[in-house]
């Protein structure tokens, strides 16, 4: 087991030196069904019309969706490369834009938990998305278990989707707390989803923030908004993306902006070892 594990870890490390360009961000919440799939789906959408090459990977263990977002349905998933079925390419299902998804299903719990005799495998075929995308877009579930925050340790940016109802922040601060504990003082970009104005969206970052700076280590950073927009419930029933099906409206324009500030900045400065290598080394470490 130790042998394995330091095997693994020079297999991580072994183009530390290189630039892996790749940078992966994670979009959590603390509640469910605030709107990371709808979010995480559009803001996809926004990136690659800025250029980017984007792979999701859908990590909600619960209720897995990003391919039926799309009005896609998966045919493989992330299970059948940790079994060494299939390769990366093979379970890769393309969405318009250039967007992969990479269906999770009950195989992101197992990621989360490498089984260390499968990592050769799973480093070597995730390390090829670094030649195919720029940025990987982690969905993970809502809450605080296990899988969510060891893919949220071990992404380069967290960003976390509250509403403004009181029992969004409740567990949105719930979550931050943990995240504070186990990742010190990295900044978590907050979106504020389903706010009826810019005031609304304010306050509610000001309650949030108000709390975090009285109780926790750290800062939260305000990336956004959006709006609450019947458009968006209409994209769902239709199976067609908000960015596709409605381009023009105003919960589509608000993650156009968002898409801009997390094309055009780098939310956090670049870690030495980014990328996929960077990634697992760090999933590899939070055990
Ligand atoms: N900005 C918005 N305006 C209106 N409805 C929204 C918005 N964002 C999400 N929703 C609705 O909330 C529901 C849950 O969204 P979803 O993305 O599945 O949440 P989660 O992935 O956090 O569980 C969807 O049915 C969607 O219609
Ligand atoms: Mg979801």
């Amino acid at each position: 087991m130790h042998d394995q594990a330091s095997a693994l870890r020079d297999l991580v490390s072994r183009n530390k030196n290189k630039q892996n360009k790749m940078r992966v961000i994670a979009v959590t919440s603390g509640k469910g069904g605030v709107g990371k799939t709808s979010f995480t789906v559009n803001l996809a959408l926004a990136l690659a019309e800025l250029g980017q090459r984007i792979v999701i990977l859908d990590g909600d263990l619960g209720l897995a969706n990003v391919d039926i977002a799309f009005g896609l349905s998966a045919r493989y998933t992330i299970e059948h490369l940790l079994s060494g079925e299939k390769t990366i390419e093979q379970i890769l299902l393309s969405a318009p834009r250039g967007i992969e998804i990479i269906p999770g299903g009950s195989g992101v719990q197992k990621l989360a938990n490498i089984e260390r005799d499968r990592l050769t495998n799973v480093i070597a075929n995730l390390g090829r998305l670094e030649k195919i995308a720029d940025l990987l877009i982690i969905d993970t579930g809502a809450g605080l278990g296990h899988t969510v925050m060891n893919f949220l340790l071990a992404a380069d940016d967290i960003i976390m989707v509250i509403t403004p109802e009181p029992t969004s922040l409740t567990d949105g601060y719930g979550l931050l707390k943990s995240l504070k504990q186990e990742a010190g003082d990295a900044t978590i970009h907050v979106v504020i989803n389903r706010v009826r104005t810019e005031t609304d969206a304010l306050a509610t970052f000001k309650r949030l923030d108000t709390v975090v700076n009285k109780f926790l280590e750290g800062s939260i950073n305000l990336l956004g908004w959006v709006y609450d927009d019947p458009l968006v419930g209409r994209s769902v029933m239709q199976q067609e993306p908000l960015g596709i099906k409605f381009p023009e409206s105003s919960a589509y324009r608000c993650i156009q902006w968002i898409a801009g500030k997390v094309a055009g900045i780098s939310l956090h400065p670049p870690r030495q070892a980014g990328g996929v290598r960077g990634f697992l080394g760090k999933l590899l470490r939070s055990f």
